[in-house]
């Protein structure tokens, strides 16, 4: 057992002794040890695609994002991040049940809800037509009902970029954005994150690794 009161006012670097004589190390979680820690309501997305989604749809200081589904919220939370505070979130969840759990998370993170981000309950076609998003992102099943409305009303050189499980709908949501006329520069990929046993002698990748997670479509608006 460690006090808190052993915690409170004490730097980040230092150590802390637990009640059975062992040295522990205070460190403010990161992100990433955040999201793989945090109780979920839905299955959120992975920080090793987290990285990749925020480089590849181009999530900047000052942009409109309108995001879905809000789930448990790790991803909104690096979304709200990135953008900043003179940027914008609109993240738009159907379940009551999943946005309350994602507020909770994102109250636990920032300690409220930041003033740049806007929290929704409801279908995202419906709270797309509201908005001009510089960018879109998606991780939820059928992103490709949202494309109709993302062409009406996403600005020329704006992102679409949608998180998905399965070829066939990395497949159907590619032939939707083409046939849709609207977007361009279409690209699919996913990212295979091997760590590695540094120890000695002993330098490999490590025995196992997660095969799979989710494929990520990036698009841009033209047209
Ligand atoms: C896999 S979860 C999203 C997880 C989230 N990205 C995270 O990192 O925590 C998918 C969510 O999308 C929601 N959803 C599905 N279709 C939707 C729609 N058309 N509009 C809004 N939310 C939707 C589901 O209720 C579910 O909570």
């Amino acid at each position: 057992m460690v006090p808190h009161d052993d915690i409170v006012g004490r730097r980040e670097g230092e150590e802390v002794s637990s009640s059975a004589g062992g040295r522990l190390l205070i460190l403010r979680p990161r992100l990433a040890d955040f999201i793989l820690k945090m109780p979920r309501g839905a299955q959120v997305v992975y920080p090793k695609d987290i990285g990749p989604i925020l480089v590849w749809a181009d999530i900047a200081p000052g942009l409109t994002v309108l995001e879905a589904g809000t789930g448990s919220g790790a991803l909104t939370i690096a979304l709200t991040r990135a953008v900043g505070p003179q940027g914008r979130v609109v993240s738009v969840e159907r379940r009551a049940d999943h946005a309350e759990h994602a507020e909770k998370m994102i109250r636990r993170w920032f300690g409220e809800v930041p003033a740049q981000l806007d929290l929704k309950v409801g279908e995202v076609e419906e709270i797309m037509e509201g908005e001009q998003p510089d960018r879109i992102v998606l991780d939820l099943p059928e992103p490709w009902h949202a494309v109709e409305v993302a062409v009406r009303r996403q600005p020329g050189g704006g992102i679409f970029c949608s998180y998905l499980p399965t070829v066939p709908q990395v497949q159907t949501l590619v032939e939707t954005l083409e046939g849709s006329g609207g977007y361009r520069q279409i690209e699919v990929f996913e990212t295979l994150h091997r760590t590695w046993n540094v120890s000695g002698r002993s330098v490999r990748p490590d025995h196992r690794m997660v095969g799979h997670t989710g494929f990520v479509v990036v698009a841009r608006r033209a047209g």
